[in-house]
């Protein structure tokens, strides 16, 4: 029988290291990552070398520790932030001092370690290192919710004896405790997640149509329904089709956002006014991504004045809005690709996959809102993609950017695997 192949087998992981006592702790993390397939690369802080030698953690992982980004007498390798970025599947920072955290959360990047993070494509586990006070304090509690809203993992520092003789919380999580995490993230991740390494692929000459936010529904000049979404996904869509180069259009309900630039935004309120727009743009698009949370219902009666408050109950009669992206769906062009969103309580699979049918649609992104972090939250979301052809992918809680870029990753993808 042969032997069961190593938790992290050809896995890319990069390991940053910066200054604090728990630095010794890297060396064996690194063993452990080697022992279990993985193929690791260092990135330390410069004060990280004051704790633990280079040519321990080079040795260990059997390649070239990197700290600077412009590093002397290395001409023409000052771009290796971005190819690293790239090549990792996972990048864990362990320890990471409350100065890195700081860096890590205004995105800083005056080292190799610190670009590096701004430039990775993959999900990031921050590691906290450092006294109990400092853990406590305001500001790094602060900085550690912003890693967290950035989409970063934040693994809670332990209790124990620190170095200053306190007690308390602030240990880095031991390496086997940190190790088992990384395992534990991958394999929930099987493909390597957004940004699977190769140049992203490109919608010049391509058409495309997206809808975003929320639709308000008036029932007299003061008052509206309307919901929560904040158009952030949408919009995060948009950017994404245009900076692969696509001609696009973006149907947006009101939202704070700003119009990403190079997108032609047409503003719109209700439900009718973005049907109107849709209906007249959707012939020339090649690709539709119907992202807006569109109101289903709209008041029957607009009153001309404001409503005065007289009976206890108010009783307001709403009518259906016109389904606009069924609408699309039976129109569809052959050529044209249409990507719908879902979003769910009950029975979600099921739910997404007939309205990807009745809709005719050849995706739908469902956000299962019975899962952490799927939704209308603010920066990131948790998503599965199932298409025509029947498959089902679960793609891990990502900040909404890579949640677009994945969408258009596995999107385009297929449309070239077709042609
Ligand atoms: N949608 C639309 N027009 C509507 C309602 C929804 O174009 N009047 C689109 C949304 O933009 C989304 C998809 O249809 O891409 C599914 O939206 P969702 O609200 O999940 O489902 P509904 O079709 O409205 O069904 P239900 O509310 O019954 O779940």
């Amino acid at each position: 029988m042969s032997a069961p192949s190593p938790s992290l087998s050809d896995r890319h992981l990069l390991l940053g290291v910066t200054g604090s006592i728990a630095a010794y702790k890297a060396a064996p993390l690194v063993r452990l990552f080697k022992k279990s397939g993985a193929d690791v690369r260092v990135l330390t802080t410069p004060d990280a070398e004051r704790f633990i030698p280079a040519l321990t953690l080079g040795t260990l992982s059997e390649s070239e520790v990197l700290t600077e980004i412009f590093p002397e007498n290395e001409e023409g390798s000052w771009t290796k932030h971005v190819t690293l970025g790239q090549w990792a599947d996972l990048f864990v920072v362990a320890p990471a001092t409350a100065q890195t955290i700081a860096k890590l959360a205004h995105g800083f990047c005056d080292s190799m370690l610190t670009a590096t993070a701004l430039s990775a494509r993959c999900p990031l586990l921050v590691c906290p290192a450092m006294d109990r006070d400092m853990y406590r304090h305001g500001a790094t509690q602060d900085n550690l919710e912003r890693l967290r809203e950035i989409g970063y993992e934040v693994m809670p520092a332990a209790h124990g004896e620190l170095a200053s003789g306190l007690v308390g919380k602030g240990r880095m999580p031991e390496p086997e405790t940190i190790h088992d995490r990384v395992t534990e993230k991958l394999a929930d991740a099987p493909e390597a997640v957004p940004g699977s390494h190769a140049q992203p692929s490109s919608l010049e000459d391509t058409s495309v149509l997206v809808t975003a936010g929320p639709t308000r529904e008036p029932f007299d000049p003061v008052r509206v329904l309307t919901n929560r979404s904040t158009g952030t996904m949408g919009y995060a869509l948009a950017r994404a089709a245009a900076d692969r180069g696509g001609n696009v259009t973006l149907v947006s309900g009101p939202t704070t956002l700003a119009p990403p630039d190079g997108v032609e935004v047409i503003d719109v309120e209700t439900a009718e006014d973005m049907n109107e727009a849709v209906q007249a743009r959707r012939a020339t698009a090649d690709l539709v991504l119907m992202a807006a949370a569109v109101a289903d219902y709209t008041p029957a009666e607009q009153s001309p004045t404001k409503r005065k408050k007289n009976d206890d109950d108010l009783v307001l009669t709403l009518r259906r809005t016109p389904d606009i992206l069924k609408r699309v769906g039976e129109r569809k062009r052959s050529d044209q690709i249409l990507v719908g969103f879902a979003m769910e309580t009950d029975t979600p699979h099921a739910n997404a996959r007939r309205k990807l049918e009745e809709k005719n649609l050849d995706w739908i992104v469902l956000n299962d809102l019975t899962e952490d972090g799927a939704g209308f939250g603010p920066s990131t979301n948790r998503v599965t993609l199932l298409s025509r052809e029947g498959t089902s992918e679960d793609l891990p809680l990502m900040p909404k950017p890579d949640v677009a870029e994945a969408i258009l990753d596995r999107v385009l993808a297929a449309q070239e695997s077709d042609s």
